[in-house]
């Protein structure tokens, strides 16, 4: 249930709306009289595929909206902008309009991101009312750093909707993680993820195409399940981000750096996911300014690099597991055998690139989960499915 009240941040909940949608919620928006003059019911109900409530009474015949069913629909309640007026009406029950007694009639969370002038945010009556609804146990959403920016020009900003929703997600993480009896509780798992970057020299760098996501769906399986996660991740995309609270991430660049890390955690961890594409080899010199070209072939002298999984293999101790992946183009199966042996996995996730939707990149994997007696193909699934299946295969061990 997103509530909008009038201030001029109420264009941003059609970012907020987006994002949500993104992540598969449902969005209703009730909207006070005021916030119809900053952003129009049109919009938002083509945004959120749904009529947008304002009123008590939808038509004239006598149908009205009920506030009671809608507080018993919604898993969230997320009023953004709250403007100072509707802030002092939630706090002494004055239920004028529709999103007001919505709010009253509310059984699920409350989160409430303020956006107004500074002098009204600092006032002692918005302080005051804001301390009385989060005794009532309503989430206040501070305003960001763009407030603090921006108490130089004495105007108040609501938090960034990216912040704002990534609130919500934890909430629903850390209640999906409470709710979860697994064997998984309380569990130390580390998970590698992404792709390595050797440097050549201070511009170029031998990597690989791994985005990271397979691995980020595995840390958020495992954090769901009540697990913590110690995420060691290579050089991914900004826009790659974990927000469970059961994740810890530490970032790397390239497989020297990992191994270090991975060394350094696994002997307190019950279990590790290598699922990183580590570089087999990094040049053997890192030159210290650019390479210029020449009319020369050009040759650099690779070195190996530390196989993190055959060390980890080697420090197992009873009661640790390590899972592997072999990403392969060819004698898939074979391949993967020999590196469930030779890494002392307790069994190995196969991804072929043979495979169309599955490996790099893709939002999707196709995989075949071995172990030193059995072996069973799954579909092509999207990742955070997978991730799923794998860590099932875990919990099973
Ligand atoms: O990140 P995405 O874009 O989502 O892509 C996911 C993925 C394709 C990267 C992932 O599904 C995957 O297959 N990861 C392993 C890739 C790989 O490097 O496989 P490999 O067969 O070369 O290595 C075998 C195992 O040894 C892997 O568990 C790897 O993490 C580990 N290894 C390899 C080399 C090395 N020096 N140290 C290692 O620990």
């Amino acid at each position: 249930m997103l509530g909008i009240t009038g201030s001029i941040a109420a264009y941003k909940s059609c970012l907020i709306i987006r994002q949500l949608i993104k992540k598969g919620a449902e969005v209703q928006v009730v909207i006070t009289p005021a916030g119809k003059e900053f952003i129009t019911p049109i919009t938002l109900s083509a945004l959120t595929s749904k009529p947008v409530i304002s009123e008590f009474f939808a038509q004239r015949d006598g149908t009205w909206h009920s506030h009671v069913d809608l507080g018993l629909w919604a898993d969230a309640m997320l009023i953004a902008p709250a403007t100072a007026s509707t802030i002092g009406k939630m706090a002494n029950g004055v239920a004028d309009n529709m999103l007001i007694t919505t709010y009253l009639s509310m059984k699920a969370p409350v989160f409430i991101a303020p956006a107004m002038d500074l002098d009204m945010y600092a006032h002692p009556s918005t302080q005051q009312n804001l301390k009385t609804l989060q005794s009532y146990g309503n989430h206040i959403i501070e305003p960001g750093t763009g407030f603090l920016a921006s108490k130089l020009e004495g105007k108040g900003r609501m938090e960034e909707p990216e912040n704002i929703v990534a609130r919500l997600e934890q909430f629903f993480a850390q209640q999906e993680s409470a709710s979860l009896s697994s064997s998984m509780n309380g569990k130390k798992v580390l998970i590698t993820a992404g792709p390595t970057y050797e440097k050549i020299d201070p511009v170029r760098f031998i990597g690989n195409y791994s985005s990271g996501k397979m691995g980020f769906a595995l840390a958020n399986e495992c954090a769901a399940r009540g697990a913590q996660v110690e995420l060691v991740c290579g050089p991914v995309s900004s826009s790659m981000q974990v927000t469970h609270p059961n994740i810890h991430r530490t970032n790397v660049e390239s497989a020297r750096e990992m191994y270090e890390a991975c060394k350094a955690l696994y002997p307190s961890m019950n279990s590790a996911i290598l699922c990183a594409a580590v570089a087999d080899y990094a040049p053997e010199h890192t030159a210290e300014q650019k390479i210029k070209r020449t009319a020369d072939d050009m040759v650099i002298r690779l070195k190996p690099n530390p196989d993190i999984a055959a060390s980890l293999g080697q420090m197992k101790q009873q009661g640790q597991t390590l899972v592997g992946f072999a990403l392969e183009t060819n004698d898939e199966e074979s391949n993967a055998q020999a590196k469930l042996k030779k890494k002392n996995f307790d069994f190995i996730v196969l991804n072929s690139l043979k495979d169309e939707g599955a490996g790099f990149r893709t939002d999707t994997n196709k995989v075949t989960i071995i172990t030193a007696e059995t072996k069973k193909d799954y579909p092509l699934k999207s990742k955070e499915e997978v991730a799923k299946d794998i860590v099932d295969e875990l919990e099973r061990l």
